[in-house]
């Protein structure tokens, strides 16, 4: 051990037990004391390590193996020690040295361990040498801290490196800082070497958390990192990363702390405008006119600016439920929101909708929802993004628009009704004379000695057809004349129009014209509002008649036809054989109050044109090869 030559390896006394043996062969030398730190046995290496013979220390203290200056603390140590007897190394973190008989010193690490025999409580302890390591280590240690004396290599390296560089001693005494240190803090080495120079140079927000994390690995002993602010000479702050890793001896115990810390400033700078780029990018987002969602794939919402909790009343955590749509849609968009969700989901396509949410004070607005997929490469969905514009506004807007024209519509409607009336008093008279006439001949059966009750019974069946055909008449003259409010449906083009031609007929026949109708018999179903569409007809046969009125050198004649379109809609065409319209005029007849009638309003065109269109159709008007003006217009099919 301390002895420099080298001990010859020793036999095996046979006469001894394996444990014997091993005792005497252990590499470090083992000193057996009793409760009282009395020395009952140790091997050979203590022999040679202390320079006593084995008899010679039997029966001694313990501390006799140890510098006087620590023998009379040394009791109370072993008192406390077999108290608390464990495996263990002694006196962690303190300077141990052992005294050989000769009284020189030498430090050693001692291992201690009970043991109970049936002689009572003995303790192990295991001595070891570390006179060679402390050389090594002060060897080093000279090396970090005499600048003057090691301008080695190593050294200017490490005063090169483009960090600060430092070695602690295992409780955080600066042994050693390089030269960037100091010349980044301006501290002097004696105080850089002082262990309050980091209380002095980080910033005092930092410091508490540094401290926190080495009282932690202090008993650790693991590595850590922080990032920490550290003033430089200038008195300015910067961000630098610190980085501390111990050196340990081969029990685990921390002998030194090697640390860096590296400048980060420039990171950390960019960080924070990255950060505040998104601050900035959230308070737009929070600030635009319209709600703002991110919602996973699956419509789990990520996100909802504050817009969207300011107008919901919702708290962060509830707008962040699934079940958010729920509280807020209106139960009849709700379903409708669902469904397309539905789709979306499969289809993985944007989509539009109108819906009611139901604001904080329980009113409900309505809004464009409108959700947007974000895709991976693979064109998966990742997100959807969704905004909600308040349309409320808009909504009411077209509302009251959609009102006026109707009540408009119904005004025209009247009026051309007006102008209708003989036709329409003739189409009533016609039945009602009928039921005369038949009213009578019915009372000549009956009446005399023997009534012919066959003749009567038929007489009174043309009175009921003919009552009902004039009530029929009546109905879609109220139809006509009280209806305001649009109800779309499956519509036979066909049926509606001869309806028209019905009220319109007298007055059609005393204009001189004939009408001719060109059905198709296949016509697809319209989709449309019957008295709406009734009204475009029965103005565009007016328009005819009275275009013809002053045709004399030809025939008057007016053909209406209906077809299918090619796509999605039935078309109807109302063919005159009249003046013409001036190609110059071919656009301003479909303007408000345009007429070139004496009593006319000229509202019939603009009117139907809005109606039409409303229908998903088109209106317009084509010069005829020969004389006249054909119309046509086109109405989308049910489905
Ligand atoms: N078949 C047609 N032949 C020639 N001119 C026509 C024809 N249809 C419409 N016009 C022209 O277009 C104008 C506008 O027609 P519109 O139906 O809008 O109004 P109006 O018939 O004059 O009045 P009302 O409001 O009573 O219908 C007519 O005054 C007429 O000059
Ligand atoms: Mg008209």
């Amino acid at each position: 051990m301390n002895d420099p030559t080298p001990q010859k390896p020793q036999k095996i006394d046979p006469t001894q037990t394996l444990f014997e043996n091993l005792f005497e062969f252990s590499p470090d030398a083992i000193v057996v004391t009793d409760e009282n730190g009395r020395i009952r046995n140790v091997n050979s290496q203590v022999e040679s390590a202390f320079g006593y013979t084995r008899a010679e220390l039997l029966g001694l203290p313990v501390e006799t193996l140890m510098p006087e200056r620590f023998r009379t603390a040394h009791p109370n140590y072993r008192g406390s020690y077999s108290a608390h007897p464990s495996v263990r190394p002694m006196g962690t973190g303190l300077e141990l040295l052992g005294r050989r008989k000769d009284g020189a010193e030498f430090p050693v690490d001692i291992m201690l361990s009970p043991m109970e025999t049936a002689g009572g409580q003995i303790f192990l302890a295991v001595i070891r040498d570390v006179s060679e390591r402390k050389r090594a280590e002060e060897a080093l240690q000279q090396l970090w801290i005499s600048k003057e004396q090691t301008e080695g290599e190593l050294r200017r390296l490490i005063d090169a490196i483009p960090q600060q560089v430092f070695v602690f001693d295992a409780d955080w005494t600066p042994l050693f800082a390089n030269q960037r240190e100091l010349e980044y803090t301006g501290l002097t080495p004696q105080e850089a070497q002082s262990k309050e120079a980091v209380a002095r140079i980080f910033h005092p927000e930092d410091l508490n958390q540094l401290e926190g994390l080495r009282e932690r690995v202090r008993s650790e002993g693991a590595p850590f990192e922080m990032e920490a602010r550290i003033r430089g000479k200038d008195g300015q702050y910067r961000w630098f990363l610190i980085r501390d890793n111990p050196l340990r001896d081969e029990q685990g115990r921390v002998l030194r702390w090697y640390g860096t810390r590296t400048d980060i400033e420039d990171r950390k700078r960019a960080e924070e405008r990255v950060r505040q780029g998104e601050g900035e990018l959230r308070q737009l987002i929070d600030a635009i006119p319209q709600q703002v969602f991110v919602f996973d794939v699956n419509w789990n919402p990520l996100f909802a600016n504050r817009r969207e909790l300011e107008y919901t009343g919702l708290t962060p955590q509830e707008a962040q439920s699934k079940d958010a749509v729920a509280k807020i849609f209106h139960p009849e968009d709700l379903k409708q929101l669902e469904g397309l969700r539905e789709r979306m989901l499969s289809e993985g396509a944007a989509f539009e909708m109108e819906a009611r949410i139901r604001g904080k004070d329980g009113q409900y607005r309505w809004f464009l929802i409108r959700d947007n997929p974000l895709r991976d490469e693979r064109g998966r969905v990742l997100r959807w993004y969704g905004t909600r514009t308040d349309i409320e506004d808009r909504k009411r807007a077209e509302e009251a628009l959609r009102k006026a024209q109707a009540d408009l519509a119904h005004v025209t409607r009247i009026m051309t009704m007006g102008e209708l009336a003989a036709s329409i008093a003739h189409e009533v008279n016609q039945p009602i004379s009928g039921i005369v006439i038949n009213g009578n001949t019915c009372l000549r059966w009956l009446a005399g000695d023997s009534p012919n009750l066959d003749e009567a019974r038929e007489a009174a069946r043309r009175i009921v057809r003919d009552g009902k055909r004039a009530g029929d008449v009546i109905a879609r003259i109220r139809a006509l004349a009280t209806k305001t409010v649009t109800v779309k449906g499956r519509l036979d083009m066909n049926e509606a129009i001869r309806e028209v031609v019905a009220l319109a007929r007298d007055e059609v026949r005393r204009s001189g014209v004939t009408l001719r109708t060109e059905f198709a018999d296949d016509l697809s179903p319209a989709l449309g509002d019957r008295v709406q569409l009734q009204q475009v007809v029965l103005n565009l046969v007016m328009n005819g008649v009275q275009a013809m009125s002053t045709v004399e050198e030809r025939r008057r004649e007016l053909v209406i036809r209906t077809q299918n379109d090619e796509g999605d809609q039935v078309r109807v065409t109302v063919q005159d054989s009249g003046i013409g319209i001036d190609p110059q005029r071919m656009q301003r007849i479909y303007d408000a109050f345009y007429t070139t009638k004496h009593g006319g309003m000229g509202m019939g065109l603009s009117i139907s044109r809005s109606i039409v269109q409303d229908h998903g159709g088109q209106l317009w008007a084509m010069a005829n090869d020969g004389p006249g003006t054909t119309f046509h217009f086109t109405v989308a099919k049910h489905h």
